[in-house]
């Protein structure tokens, strides 16, 4: 990959738009597709804001983001990327959708088109078996705000060729990314690892819930046993006086929740 080559980018929603903004800012053709065309209106505004930002931030030349802007071409007829030398698939995270893209992908593009995947979960051995081409599929996946991360992990399906990955690490690498090279596991590589994390961080959560309910179970047993008791001693009837009322309040904070307490004095 040179950096004349056409890029074409499937779904121009939040992964989407920012492959199509790095693509064109690395100085690739673009063709930026979507299902209709207030979705890609959408698209450009968002990157024209996103390359305005890296502008005021002396990240980029005024005329490098005008020609980035001016290289993206939006479209909401898939056939018009059959020139592509590589598409990068975004579209929502559905088998059925990305099977139905990836086989029409197929029958329009070149032979030697790559068809990539952004994907962060939906196996690239499996969507290789909807096209003629397995050894030409690969993932792709970038991470979120992508004109801000540099991570991207380049998933081998079972049938990608050497020369289909080598190809995708110049790419990667022409766009600024570090690609991480990873085979095809549920979750890849960062996924496996983030979602045991949140897994964990929830039974954390659970955990100091369930100790501050215990702790502050414990707290009203002690302060209601020996009313009641001296109540039955005493032998009167349990009813509430007018105010003298709060005798005291707890409040129990920590990071995760609070709760407050209001008890009532014995008559
Ligand atoms: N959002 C994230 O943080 C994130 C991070 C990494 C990877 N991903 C992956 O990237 C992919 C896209 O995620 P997203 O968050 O950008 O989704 P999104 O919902 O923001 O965008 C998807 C876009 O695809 C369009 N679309 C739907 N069907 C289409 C079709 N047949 N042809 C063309 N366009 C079509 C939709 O109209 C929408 O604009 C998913 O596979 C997701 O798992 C998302």
């Amino acid at each position: 990959m040179n950096g004349k080559e056409i890029i074409a980018v499937v779904g121009s929603g939040t992964m989407g738009n920012g492959i199509a903004h790095i693509s064109a800012l690395s100085g690739y053709s673009v063709y930026l597709v979507d299902i209709n065309n207030e979705f890609l209106d959408k698209a450009m505004s968002i990157i024209s804001k996103n390359l305005q930002k890296q502008v005021d931030k002396g990240v980029i030349s005024e005329s490098k983001k005008n020609s980035a802007l001016d290289s993206i071409n939006t479209t909401i007829d898939i056939s018009n990327i059959k020139g592509a030398d590589l598409v990068i698939e975004a579209a929502p995270e559905n088998q059925d959708i990305k099977n139905k893209i990836f086989s029409e992908l197929d029958s329009i593009c070149k032979p030697d088109t790559i068809l990539a995947s952004n994907t962060s979960s939906i196996s690239i051995t499996e969507l290789s078996t909807k096209t003629n081409r397995p050894d030409k599929i690969i993932g792709m996946h970038f991470m979120n705000p992508v004109p801000i991360m540099k991570l991207v992990e380049i998933i081998n399906g079972d049938k990608t060729s050497k020369e289909t990955k080598n190809k995708i690490i110049t790419f990667a690498n022409n766009m600024g990314k570090i690609p991480v090279e990873c085979n095809d596991y549920p979750g890849f590589v960062s996924n496996r690892i983030l979602m045991p994390m949140i897994i964990m961080i929830f039974f954390t959560i659970l955990a100091i819930t369930l100790e501050i309910f215990v702790s502050e179970f414990l707290f009203l047993r002690r302060l209601f046993v020996p009313y009641c008791t001296s109540l039955l001693k005493t032998q009167k009837s349990i009813k509430i006086q007018t105010p003298k009322i709060i005798l005291g309040i707890y409040i129990s904070v920590n990071s995760n929740s609070s709760s407050l307490f209001i008890y009532f004095t014995p008559p």
